[in-house]
């Protein structure tokens, strides 16, 4: 489970881009994905126009509406991955309120090469090469994580 603020820019994006990566590999079977923003503001929106431009540039058409973050996704995805710092406390915050199921929570950046460990910046404020710049992030971050994916669970023999 991918997570943003708003789930209508970098989160549905790394959800795109994450299947893209996981069916040229023939492993959609295997591995599932879905993405969701940690506030309500845009439940049941189209991602911004902006994000589907720049996915559209590069290939990729996006194919989500906007959802919250709930409990019930603790126990229902083996990873969660969080855009940034902020996102990676709400969730935090979430599961202690409800003490909820022990999960493999992780920042995106975590599996960045370049810029390890720090924010996908997110580009709701800022003009269109900022969408451009999270989508090589984004690309980046997910070879990595399923790179990662592959070798933890033996996934490809
Ligand atoms: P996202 O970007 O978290 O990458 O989807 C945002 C989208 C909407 C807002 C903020 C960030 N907003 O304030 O509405």
């Amino acid at each position: 489970m991918f997570v943003c603020l708003g789930n209508i820019c970098r989160s549905p994006l790394a959800e795109a881009i994450f299947k893209r990566q996981v069916a040229d590999l023939d492993l959609s079977d295997k591995i599932k994905c879905d993405s969701s923003g940690t506030s309500n503001y845009h439940i049941g929106e189209d991602p911004d126009h902006r994000t589907v431009t720049n996915a559209l540039k590069n290939g990729l058409r996006l194919d989500h509406k906007g959802q919250q973050f709930k409990v019930e996704h603790f126990a229902l995805y083996d990873y969660i991955i969080a855009m940034d710092q902020s996102n990676l406390e709400d969730i935090l915050l979430l599961q202690e309120a409800h003490r909820a199921y022990e999960f493999g929570l992780m920042k995106m950046r975590q599996f960045d090469n370049l810029g390890k460990g720090s924010d996908v910046p997110d580009p709701y404020f800022g003009g269109p090469q900022g969408f451009q710049h999270v989508f090589e992030i984004l690309d980046r971050c997910n070879k990595h994580f399923l790179d990662y994916l592959i070798k933890k669970h033996a996934l490809i023999q």
